[in-house]
């Protein structure tokens, strides 16, 4: 039997859809106009296609986008100057300063030199601890997703087990954090783990985040499972013409989509759903700012 797609572009359109209900009536009930500021440092071709990508959506959804993008060569006091200019600005509710900085920049620092509440990435240490004890916090966006496709698929999410391969700060830790607070018993697994396999394998739940292209095979997953992949990989496809390329997840789909109950393809999968909560965070982070009701369904 094949497992159900889990179709992120259409889910993320819905999500989007969600954003600019709120955004009209945020200016027209408030007369307030949500405004996300990203910054880019430097001319990293991947980093320029996803600050063009959130500009447009981010204008799409109603709201102001301030881009701001530095050369290469900036020095760290311009880049901590910079953010401290945004975040005095009242017309702007989230900060995106997108990863990864140059080598003579201090990214722990600057991510630290972020206004918490307009933190829309979710990667301040207040926002990781907030999250990890339960409060109320700005959620890392790609976990956010994650969450929200699972809730949508299963409904309740308690006492299932989950296991998230991969532990990185922007995904494996807080994906383990939200999943521990809907009540699911929460493993994460990574390089070291002994019988990666077999850990695998106890999941109704798996999170794939571990940068390895195609690296999870179908018979790590336990029949019926949920499969959540996370990783953008590209590999060559000589089949497609030489040079070529495509790209995959960190699931081996073609065997995986066999046996799971219901899985994310890449691409298509998790990916949109990156920017669609970027722009959820931003309508959350506004409405603190002005103490008005969080917008419900768009929060973890
Ligand atoms: N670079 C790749 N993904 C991200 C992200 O989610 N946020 C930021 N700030 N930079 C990134």
């Amino acid at each position: 039997m094949s497992a159900k797609i889990i179709d992120g572009k259409a889910f993320a359109a819905t999500v989007r859809e969600k954003v600019a209900g709120h955004v009209s009536r945020l200016r027209e009930v408030h007369g307030i106009v949500p405004g996300l500021a990203v910054v880019l440092v430097g001319d990293d071709p991947a980093s320029e296609v996803y600050v063009r990508n959130k500009g447009k959506q981010t204008l799409e959804v109603g709201m102001n986008s301030y881009e701001h993008k530095l050369p290469e060569d900036t020095p760290e006091a311009d880049l901590l100057a910079l953010v401290a200019r945004l975040n005095a600005d009242p017309a702007v509710h989230g900060i995106l300063v997108q990863l990864p900085l140059p080598d003579h920049i201090d990214e722990e620092k600057v991510i630290n030199s972020v206004t918490p509440s307009k933190d829309v990435d979710g990667f301040h240490i207040l926002n990781v601890g907030l999250l990890a004890t339960g409060q109320k916090a700005m959620v890392p966006c790609t976990p956010l997703g994650c969450l929200m496709m699972l809730r949508d698929h299963h409904g309740s999410l308690s006492g299932l087990n989950a296991v998230v391969v991969g532990r990185s700060n922007i995904v494996g830790k807080p994906m383990a954090q939200l999943l521990l607070r809907d009540s699911c018993t929460v493993t994460i697994a990574h390089s070291r783990t002994k019988d990666l396999a077999e850990v695998c394998r106890g999941a109704d739940i798996l999170v794939a985040a571990v940068g390895r292209a195609q690296m999870i095979p179908g018979d790590w997953v336990k029949p019926g499972a949920t499969v959540i992949d996370v990783g953008i990989n590209r590999i060559p496809a000589p089949e497609k013409g030489e040079g070529k390329s495509r790209l995959v997840g960190d699931v081996d789909f073609d065997s995986a989509v066999q046996v799971a109950g219901a899985i994310t393809p890449v691409p298509g999968g998790v990916g949109p759903m990156t920017i669609a909560c970027l722009l959820a965070n931003t309508i959350t982070a506004c409405c603190r700012a002005h103490d008005l009701p969080e917008p419900s369904g768009l929060t973890a």
